[in-house]
């Protein structure tokens, strides 16, 4: 199994090391390395070379002679070590400490990661990932000789205190875009301790990635994060396959320059289950890549050869992460997926995935399975995109709509999703930027969501309540999909039991509703509307699956001691609090597990094992049990049991007062003594005769041994230890159960999220005064008074007032050829309509006073202009690219929107490539379009295309000077730009202005010739500017 992430190269079988674990770079593939070197990693070092086969294994076991302990094989790291592969090691002085030499092993077989490694309380890197990273996480760097008297150099080393650990990973994984691969402490058997072996192993546990978080705090709660696999066929894709049609085609890396060919997609988010695929071309890839927003992107490492490396430019140019994986000697099939999903699957039909989805889903659960390093997933069935379902934007109307994040700066405020955000939990945001970026094509699914968003808008105390209610709920998809990796604790099961105890009071509220609803007779004039709403609100509540879960709600609570458990959280941080205090001093040492010894015994840390420790029972401080007594019958047992060993205590202690009159004996338990007594002040004399034997003392205190305590204190600490190992299986009884409940859980989660985005919709309706949209199977827009969402909220709160405008597509007028002056509101007009669409089949109320809108089935926008310098593409490059796609793309069903095409060269050329892309739209697409332009010409050349009309925006000039603009568009051209007005606004110096003023005075008297005019009206301007100036 290989993986580059980048150019970083690393070869491992999940449970073997392989005979290629050592390969050097391709060659060829440097100079496509090169163009990844934000990512770069060095690869295995290079004496890692000489070592493989047998020659391994014989190596370690002969080398394991050399040192005291004999080094079994399955204590190496990861499993079972293959035949033919062992860690290369130097003869000459091959040992490193076992600790130093266990992190050499991880970092050889992870070479594509950085490794952290669990010392005690801290994660620690080492040797040259200490180098290079501490400087990064802001650590300071340490240098350890390897052993007393080696000749080896200093080990580098630096490690933050394992608590911070998100922070740090943060950084790595989401700032550095690195694979970090966890290298957790495993208690070593006593046996093998005995043998000389070390208190704990070191194994890596999981493998963390841009694109496989669980459950992170860093992890953006808002967003999905998905991994993303693309599968294509390679030979498709090389250099000479390229569409010859058009000359000079293959150095541009368009896909549209590429052979049409499938491509298969699949994608999960492993934080939520999510898991769905898609079968598109080669042509729609960007788009859907754009739309699914992959936070990593796996492909086949035969894509990091130059001659197949078109499809990693195309993905390069709009910045995502990808990892190389070498593909799986086994491809997993369609069947082999079933081990990875939850329980019931049963719409899940093998037959109906392509063989690119496939392939594409195959080469995806390989990578996950790799990264989880065995952890069991619990995937839900794989869902098919189909394309045909949803309406597409396109990548740049994705940008250029600023959907998810403003053009200018990528950030989220400004964008329509931000002006849209009024769900109240986060998987609704979640679902909310889905179906924003995937609008629908069903009428019914638009319908019943419209159905939805109409009711809570009728019935304002309904979505209060279920506003309400949402808002006490818990990422309950997220928190589910933790406990299928084996994760999840006291807290987290405390947070769904809640969430279910919350989704069974929205299920009645839901449900209450909907019967007083059906009481009331059907109005006979609304009665069509009436009748779908009761039916889809119905059909609503029926969505909802309480059976089993609310009984697991209800032993959660029976179980888990909530008031422990914040009393526990207390404790907890008190001592985070107190080791944060230390760590500075403890992170300057040079430590390794012997120096944690020297530190005070009340901040050592504790081992990370989740294995009960017999100390950890015993540690003296009070016992905070999050679990209730009642919670089974063992605890309850246990804890009686423990109840009358502190009577019997307290007995005892009150008895050796009396017996000794020594007031202030007390019994207790200290980490140095274990169980002793100790008295203070006068009572020191007085237990000399009892007790002559001290175990230490002071002048005022005095600690000894009572042999009935030692005796009793064990018993109790054993009580204690077994009611800890209670705890911890019921509460593995709880996580099993939770995942028993799986697909009822997310079922509901689900519910809840749809309410969540209908309550929002609503709620948007209600304050800015939204219309319900019709929807209709035509190809026509009749939207009369349409607004744009974003920029009339932004206006209202300047104080302004937003001028609503028609947009009446059809048979008559398909295409709208816009003029106007600048600054009179083309291009927030162009956008307002394409936006309009997108609300109205994502199922939500619209911003204008009456919408009819046909399906649309693809929305294109060239709009402003984008540089792409790096990828070696010109302003009119980009523009070019972008307009090629919408003219091979659109159909008669699509939505175009075109601002200023042509803008970005000579006049003559932009104004002919305009013309070419109105021809061409209006002959060949045939679709809807808006068309904005300051080239006037366009205006005469197109007078006899019977489809389209003219429409313009204009200025308002007063008397005294002062202008404003008429945003309300009319019929008709407008060939005045008042550029120079907009120029004055903006502050160009008033004799540049004068300037521009006599040179257009002249232009417009020659406008025949344009370019004659340009040079006479220039050199009057410059001859008359002489004189002014000799003057
Ligand atoms: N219908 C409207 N009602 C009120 N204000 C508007 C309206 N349309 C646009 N505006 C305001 O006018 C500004 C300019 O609009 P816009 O960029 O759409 O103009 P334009 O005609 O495309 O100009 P240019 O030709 O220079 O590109 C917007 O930022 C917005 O604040
Ligand atoms: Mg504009």
């Amino acid at each position: 199994m290989l993986f580059k992430h980048a150019h970083c190269t690393t070869h491992f079988r999940p449970l073997t090391l392989s005979r290629n674990l050592f390969l050097t770079p391709r060659p060829h593939a440097k100079a496509l390395r090169s163009s990844f070197s934000s990512l770069t990693r060095p690869c295995a070092k290079p004496r890692a070379t000489q070592l493989v086969g047998a020659t391994w294994n014989q190596e370690l076991q002969r080398r394991g002679a050399k040192r005291k302990a004999s080094l079994n094989l399955e204590d190496v790291p990861q499993g079972a070590i293959g035949s033919d592969t062992l860690p290369p090691q130097d003869d000459a002085e091959p040992d490193y400490p076992p600790l130093l030499q266990q992190v050499r092993n991880n970092m050889l077989k992870f070479n594509h990661c950085v490794l952290v490694t669990r010392v005690g309380g801290f994660y620690e890197l080492y040797f040259e990932h200490a180098d290079e990273y501490a400087p990064l996480l802001n650590l300071k760097k340490a240098k350890r000789k390897p052993s007393k008297g080696s000749k080896k150099p200093a080990v580098s080393m630096a490690g933050f205190p394992a608590y911070q650990l998100d922070r740090y990973l943060k950084i790595l994984v989401q700032d550095l875009n690195k694979h970090v691969a966890i290298s957790d402490e495993f208690i070593n058997e006593v046996l093998n301790r005995a043998k000389g072996e070390l208190q704990y192993t070191r194994r890596v546990s999981r493998i963390i990635t841009p694109g496989t978080l669980i459950d992170e705090h860093f992890m953006d709660p808002w967003e999905n994060n998905y991994l993303l696999s693309i599968h294509v066929d390679p030979k498709t894709l090389e250099k000479d396959k390229a569409v010859t049609k058009c000359p000079g085609s293959s150095n541009v890396p368009s896909v549209l320059n590429l052979p049409r060919t499938e491509v298969g997609l699949a994608w999960i988010d492993l934080s939520s289950g999510d898991f769905l695929t898609q079968s598109t071309d080669i042509a729609s890839l960007p788009t859907a890549v754009a739309r699914i927003k992959p936070r990593e992107i796996v492909l086949d490492s035969i894509f990091e050869e130059a001659e197949h490396s078109r499809i990693v430019s195309i993905l390069q140019e709009d910045g995502h992460i990808i990892t190389f994986q070498e593909p799986s000697q086994e491809p997993l099939a369609v069947k082999n997926w079933i081990s990875m999903l939850e329980d019931a699957v049963d719409d899940f039909d093998p037959a109906n995935f392509t063989s690119g989805e496939v392939a594409a889903g195959g080469s995806l659960l390989h990578y996950v399975k790799n990264q989880l390093l065995g952890s069991r997933t619990r995937l839900q069935a794989p869902v098919r995109h189909q394309a045909e379902d949803h309406m597409s934007i396109d990548k740049n109307s994705l940008r250029a709509l600023e959907i998810r994040s403003t053009i200018r700066d990528g950030t989220y405020e400004g964008s329509l999703l931000h002006s849209l955000k009024n769900t109240v939990t986060r998987s609704g945001t979640r679902l909310l930027s889905q179906r924003l970026s995937a609008p629908s094509m069903s009428l019914s699914t638009i319908n019943d969501r419209l159905d939805l968003v109409e009711e809570m808008i009728e019935y304002p105390q309904l979505r209060q309540d279920v506003i309400a209610l949402l808002g006490q709920t818990f990422d309950s998809l997220r928190l589910v999909t933790k406990f299928t990796y084996g994760r999840g604790d006291a807290d987290d099961l405390m947070e769904l039991s809640k969430t279910v105890a919350t989704t069974s009071d929205l299920f009645y509220v839901v449900r209450e509703h909907t019967t007083s609803r059906n009481a009331i007779p059907v109005d006979p004039n609304s009665e069509a509307s009436e009748t779908r709403r009761r039916h889809c609100m119905s059909t609503f509540e029926r969505r909802f699956d309480l059976e089993g879960v609310c009984e697991l709600a209800k032993r959660i609570r029976y179980a888990i001691d909530e008031d422990a458990l914040s009393e526990y959280h207390r404790v907890e941080d008190e001592q985070a609090e107190e080791m944060s205090e230390l760590a500075q001093d403890v992170l300057g040492r040079e430590a390794g597990e012997e120096d944690l010894k020297n530190m005070p015994k009340r901040i050592q840390p504790k081992p990370h094992a989740i294995t009960g420790s017999y100390k950890s029972a015993t540690d003296g401080r009070d016992d905070i049990w999050i679990m209730k007594r009642k919670a089974s019958p063992a605890l309850h047992r246990l804890h009686k049991s423990l109840d009358s060993m502190v009577e019997t205590k307290a007995e005892l202690e009150a008895r050796l007062r009396q017996q000794m009159d020594v007031s202030s004996l007390t019994l207790k338990w200290t980490p140095n003594l274990a169980h002793i007594a100790h008295v203070k002040g006068k009572d020191v004399s007085r237990v000399t005769p009892y007790f002559p034997k001290s175990l230490s003392s002071s002048k005022s205190t005095r600690s000894f041994q009572v042999p009935e305590w030692t005796q009793l204190g064990a018993q109790m600490d054993e009580t204690r230890f077994r009611i800890r190992n209670e705890e911890q299986r019921v509460l593995g009884e709880l996580r099993e159960r939770v995942v028993r409940n799986l697909v009822r859980l997310r079922r509901n989660a689900a519910v809840l999220d749809e309410l969540d985005v209908a309550c929002a919709f609503a709620l948007l309706a209600v304050e800015k005064n939204f219309t319900r949209p019709i929807i209709t199977p035509g190809t026509s827009h009749n939207i009369v008074g349409g607004r744009h969402p974003v920029v009339e909220s932004s206006s209202s709160d300047q104080g302004r007032k937003f001028t609503p405008n028609d947009c009446i597509l059809d048979d008559k007028e398909r295409i709208w050829l816009i003029t106007g002056p600048n600054m009179a509101g083309k291009s927030t007009y162009l956008r307002q309509n394409a936006l309009i669409s997108i609300l109205a089949q994502t199922g939500s109320f619209v911003p204008a006073e009456y919408a009819e809108i046909g399906l649309v089935d693809k929305v294109f926008s060239r709009v402003g202009s984008a540089d792409n310098l790096f990828l070696d593409q010109s302003t009119f490059m980009v523009e070019m690219l972008e307009t090629a796609q919408i003219l091979k793309e659109a159909t008669p069903r699509s939505f175009v929107i075109m601002d200023e095409v042509g803008r970005g060269t000579a006049p003559e050329d932009g104004i002919a490539v305009g013309y070419a892309c109105l021809h061409h739209l209006y002959h060949v697409n045939q679709c809807r379009t808006l068309f904005a332009t300051h080239f006037h010409a366009l205006t005469d050349m197109t007078r006899d295309f019977d489809k389209l009309a003219f429409y313009c925006n204009d200025v308002r000039e007063e008397a005294d000077g002062k202008f404003s603009y008429v945003h309300r568009l009319k019929k008709g051209v407008n060939r005045e730009s008042h550029a120079l007005k907009v120029a004055r606004v903006a502050g160009l110096p008033e004799d540049a202005i004068a300037v521009a003023a006599r040179i257009r005075k002249q232009l417009k008297l020659d406008s025949s010739n344009p370019i004659s005019a340009a040079h006479s009206a220039k050199t009057k301007a410059t001859r008359k500017g002489k004189a002014a100036a000799a003057e």
